[in-house]
């Protein structure tokens, strides 16, 4: 497949590329040349900004993985000029779309939020993270109307991904794991390589639509539990660490559905896999970048 990534240099990202190029891929990279300029030299790299991609004005794609969609005005610009250019079109979306997450079991057709009145398309702030995510979905699908899909996601974790609180780091270096959140409490996420391998499917082969991209629910305590399990003789976690370095809402969030992803083809690999694979990559010397938005 030929195949356009929009972003693609950092984080999930890399994960997407990586995969995609694993799979023998055509891929063709559209970002600023900021972030890791020196990955992916067998990739085609078109450098240009969101709010200016001329440089998508001509080229023909499969399928394009929008992964630096942040604000509507530069989705819709790049959408306009893509239209006729790229089949299918997979947007990086969020569950930060709907309107309140306290329902269990809430699915893809779950109220969203609304744009605020007072608000330009073309400005951010994290209040706005949420509104530009769920307006930008509504600006592909009436683009490209079934070819367009969007998958919406909570914490994601993996090598190249922001740490879970300290974990990774603390497990790899003898520490006690900190979590400043009630051990019942429901919690999602998705290892950023199974995300990786959703999006490319979706791309491939549809179908459109939008997608809840998330784990089965475990409360807290059962996640820390995995997680430790990786290392033989690892501390216990502390439940009252003087710093919230992964602040979780406790709302009820994170019992979403995600059957429909599921039906779609997401699979989801064992929580063990992911913690050991995130506790290797830090004990290796590398460093997470700080918590997303
Ligand atoms: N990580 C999570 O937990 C999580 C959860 C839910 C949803 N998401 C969504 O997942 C997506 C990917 O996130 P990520 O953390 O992998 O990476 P990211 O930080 O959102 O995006 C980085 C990529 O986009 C490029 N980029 C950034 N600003 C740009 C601009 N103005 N113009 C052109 N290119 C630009 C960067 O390259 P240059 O700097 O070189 O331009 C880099 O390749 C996002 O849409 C995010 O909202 C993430």
């Amino acid at each position: 497949m030929r195949l356009l990534v929009l972003g693609g240099t950092k984080n999930l990202g890399r994960h997407v590329v990586e995969a995609a190029l694993r799979d023998g891929h055509d891929v063709t990279l559209f970002n600023r040349g900021l972030t890791n300029p020196s990955l992916f030299p067998e990739a085609t790299r078109l450098v240009g900004e969101r709010a200016a991609p001329e440089v998508l004005a001509t080229g023909e794609w499969d399928g394009a993985i929008d992964l630096s969609g942040f604000l509507v005005s530069d989705v819709w610009r790049s959408a306009e000029l893509l239209r006729d250019r790229v089949a299918r079109y997979t947007f990086m979306s969020s569950i930060a779309v709907y309107a309140s997450k306290t329902e269990p079991g809430l699915t893809e057709d779950a109220e969203l939020l609304s744009w605020p009145e007072d608000a330009a398309d073309d400005e951010f702030s994290m209040d706005l993270y949420g509104p530009h995510k769920i307006r930008a979905e509504q600006v592909l699908a009436e683009v490209f109307g079934e070819r367009a899909a969007s998958v919406r996601s909570g914490f994601v974790v993996g090598p190249y991904n922001p740490d879970f609180g300290n974990w990774g780091e603390a497990l790899a270096s003898g520490k006690a794991p900190e979590c400043a959140a009630r051990p019942d409490q429901p919690v999602q996420y998705l290892d950023a390589r199974d995300l990786a391998a959703f999006l490319l499917r979706l791309t491939m082969r549809g179908p459109g639509g939008a997608f809840n991209a998330v784990s089965s629910t475990l409360s807290m305590a059962e996640f820390a539990e995995v997680w430790r399990s990786v290392v033989p003789g690892a501390l216990p976690v502390d439940w009252e660490p003087a710093v919230d370095r992964f602040h979780l809402t406790d709302d009820g969030t994170f019992q979403l559905s995600n059957a429909r992803a599921l039906a779609a083809g997401l699979e989801v690999r064992p929580a063990e896999d992911s913690a050991r694979a995130c506790v290797e990559w830090i004990a290796a010397g590398n460093t997470p970048p700080p918590p997303p938005h």
